[in-house]
C-alpha cells in the first residue's frame, strides 16, 4: 500500500488520512485517553478536531442530554466546556502526544467573540493546525437567532477570526437548518475561509410521553448519526457542484454526517469532500476509524486510484448542478 494514497489536502495542511474525529464527540484530551486502544486509533487519523471550546467555561444544558432516535441520537449537551484557558493548559499538552495535527473547534456568543476567541487560543498553543468555527450558535445581539443561517453573520465572523490567525487554517462548519447550504458557504468564502465543513446536526425533537412533554429542556435537539448521511452527502454534493471555490478544491469540503463505513466515507469523497469527520459511529464502535482505514486502503488498491483523484470524480458523469 502506498502511504500517499490516503493523503489529501485541506487549506495549507497536508494530511496523511482523510479521517478526522467530529467535533464534540471525541472530546478533547481524556476521553480519547480512555479508549484502550488509543494509540492505534491515533494512527488512522488525519487530525484531530477537539470539542467546542468557547472562552468562558459552560455548564451546558440540563440533563437530560442525550436520546437514540432509531437511526441516530439526539443530542442536547450545550456546548459544555471547561472554556479555553483550562482547555490550554490541561488538555493542549496531552493531545500534542499524538503527534497530530490539532483542530480546535470554536463556539462564541458574538462576531466580537469569535475574533477574541480565536486570538486566545493561538496567543496559547501556536502549534494549533487549525479553527474549526462553528456557526451553529445563537447570536445573543440578535434575539439568539443561529449566526449559522444569517450569511452576512457567517462573513463577518469569518472575516474576524481570519484577521487573528495569521497561516493557521479556518474552517468554517455549516449547519444544515437552513434551505440553501450553497448561500452560507459563500458567506463563508467572501469572509476568507479557508475550507468548509458540513453537516452540523439537523433539528430535532423527542417527546417523553409517560410525562406527556418534551424530553429536552430546550424541546429542539440536533439528531445525528445514520439518519443524517443522506442529508450531509446532498450539502456536499450541493456546495461542490455550484461553488466554483468548492468545485477547484481551492476551498475544500469536509464531509460530516453519519458517516459510520468506509463505504460512506468513499461516498463523501465522490460527492466532493477532501476528508471526512466521524462523530456518531465511534460512540456505537470505539475502533470505528481502524476498519473504516482498512476498507479504504483495499477499495483504493483495488481500484488503483487514491484519496485525491476521488473527490468529485461522482459529478464528471453527471450535467447535473445539485440535488433535485
Ligand atoms: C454529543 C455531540 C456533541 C457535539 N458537539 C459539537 C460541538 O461542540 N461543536 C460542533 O461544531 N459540533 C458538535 N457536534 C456535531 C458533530 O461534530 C457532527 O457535526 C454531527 O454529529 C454529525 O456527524 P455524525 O452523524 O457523524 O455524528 C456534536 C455532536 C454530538 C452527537
Amino acid at each position: 500500500m502506498e502511504p500517499k494514497r490516503l493523503e489529501t489536502t485541506i487549506g495549507n495542511l497536508r494530511l496523511r488520512s482523510p479521517l478526522l474525529t467530529a467535533s464534540g464527540t471525541s472530546g478533547s484530551a481524556d476521553e480519547l485517553a480512555s479508549l484502550g486502544n488509543c494509540a492505534a486509533i491515533a494512527k488512522t487519523l488525519g487530525a484531530f478536531v477537539t470539542k467546542g471550546v468557547t472562552l468562558a467555561p459552560r455548564q451546558g444544558n440540563p440533563e437530560p442530554r442525550i436520546i437514540e432516535t432509531r437511526a441516530g441520537i439526539l443530542n442536547s449537551i450545550g456546548l459544555q466546556n471547561k472554556g479555553s484557558d483550562r482547555f490550554l493548559k490541561e488538555d493542549m499538552p496531552k493531545l500534542r502526544q499524538y503527534g497530530l495535527p490539532i483542530i480546535v473547534n470554536i463556539s462564541a456568543n458574538t462576531v466580537e467573540e469569535y475574533g477574541a476567541l480565536a486570538a486566545r487560543i493561538l496567543e496559547g498553543a501556536p502549534d494549533v493546525a487549525g479553527l474549526e468555527i462553528n456557526v451553529s450558535c445563537p447570536n445573543i445581539k440578535h434575539g439568539g437567532v443561529s449566526f449559522g443561517i444569517d450569511p452576512v453573520a457567517i462573513e463577518r465572523i469569518v472575516r474576524a477570526v481570519k484577521k487573528k490567525s495569521g497561516d493557521t487554517v479556518i474552517i468554517t462548519k455549516l449547519t444544515p437548518n437552513i434551505t440553501d447550504i450553497t448561500v452560507a458557504a459563500r458567506a463563508a468564502i467572501a469572509g476568507g475561509t479557508d475550507a468548509l465543513s458540513m453537516i452540523n446536526t439537523l433539528r430535532g425533537v423527542a417527546i417523553d410521553i409517560r410525562a406527556q412533554k418534551p424530553y429536552f429542556a430546550n424541546v429542539s435537539a440536533g439528531l445525528s448519526g445514520p439518519a443524517v448521511k443522506p442529508v450531509g452527502l446532498c450539502m456536499v454534493w450541493d456546495c461542490f457542484a455550484k461553488t466554483p471555490e468548492c468545485r477547484s478544491r481551492k476551498v475544500p469540503i469536509i464531509g460530516i454526517g453519519g458517516i459510520s463505513t468506509w463505504q460512506d466515507v468513499v461516498e463523501y469523497l465522490l460527492a466532493g469532500a477532501s476528508a471526512v469527520q466521524v462523530g456518531t459511529a465511534w460512540f456505537v464502535y470505539p475502533d470505528v476509524f481502524v476498519g473504516m482505514k482498512k476498507g479504504l486502503e483495499k477499495y483504493l488498491e483495488k481500484n488503483k486510484t487514491t484519496v485525491r483523484k476521488l473527490i468529485g470524480k461522482a459529478h464528471e458523469e453527471k450535467n447535473i448542478n445539485g440535488c433535485k
